[in-house]
């Protein structure tokens, strides 16, 4: 059995397939920082300290695999120089998070992110606050959808653990889904399990169907290992919580310590 606690080690093995010890395959977990809130604690200031792309910068030396924005109709945090930069200035692949709307559109095919994940998006919220309706606006995400796919990013959809929210997104043709792990994350312990169960059903749904599953909303510390143990998880998204921790441990720490639990919680399978 193969479990090591070193974070040299972890991260040497992060980019091997682990070998469970019935014979399968497991992939390893892919972690996406999503650095929006170093955006906001800029803006608050006006100027241009702290900056995202250095952010991003250390996120790549501490163990990310890709970096996560979302592009705000309102540009309450990432604006568009952010999108601009992250894109050249990095050297990790974006995930750019943005509304099913025509100018967000326009600014995807101009800077033509890695992976493009729609999500719903509401003025008044604070944050996103629950998955996209697929199945009420299939036609005019299909048009979102294919535009994206044609200008080579890979798409995903922002949505809950629901059954028909899966199928109408395998049947719009995107490769990937990202399970919105609010309701598990803000749950309260007696809740958790249910809300755990719900969300691996939809993985194995989604599975199924040939979808690759992401997951991210609300994931911490405490909360992230039963989601990272679930093999079929390509990758978790995590933003508010990591730049939060920054603040007590610095930005790098507090990545390679997330690292850490979901390479060791993928490793503790076997
Ligand atoms: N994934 C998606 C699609 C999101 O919209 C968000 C929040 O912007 C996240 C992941 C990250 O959530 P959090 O900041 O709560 O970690």
């Amino acid at each position: 059995m193969f479990v090591s606690h070193s974070s040299n080690n972890l991260l040497n093995i992060k980019s091997k397939t682990l070998k469970r010890n019935w014979g399968v395959f497991m992939d390893p977990i892919r972690l996406g920082v999503n650095i929006d809130h170093v955006a906001t604690l800029r803006n608050a200031r006006g100027g241009s300290f702290p900056d995202p792309i250095e952010a991003a910068k250390i996120a790549k030396e501490s163990g990310a695999d890709g970096i996560t924005a979302h592009l705000r109709e309102d540009r309450r945090h990432i604006n568009d120089n952010d999108i601009y930069r992250l894109v050249n200035e990095v050297g990790l692949p974006l995930n750019f998070e943005m509304a099913a709307t025509k100018e967000m559109l326009d600014i995807a095919s101009l800077y033509k992110p890695h992976a493009a994940c729609i999500v719903p998006e509401n003025r008044q919220e604070i944050t996103t606050e629950g998955g996209l309706d697929v199945v009420g606006q299939s036609d005019r995400l299909r048009k979102i959808c294919d535009e994206l796919s044609s200008i080579g990013s890979r798409v995903s959809l922002f949505i809950e653990a629901d059954e028909a929210q899966i199928t109408a997104a395998a049947e719009l043709g995107v490769p990937v889904i990202e399970i919105h792990a609010g309701a598990y994350s803000d749950s309260n312990p007696e809740d958790r399990p249910a809300e755990l169960e719900k969300i691996k059903t939809g993985i194995k749904i989604a599975t199924n169907i040939g979808l690759e599953c992401h997951v991210g909303h609300g994931l911490n510390y405490q909360n992230v290992s039963k989601i990272a143990e679930v093999g079929e998880v390509a990758e978790v998204n995590i933003g508010h919580f990591l730049i939060a921790e920054a603040i007590f441990s610095g930005l790098g720490n507090s990545i390679k310590k997330m690292r850490e639990l979901i390479d060791n919680a993928r490793v503790q399978q076997e």
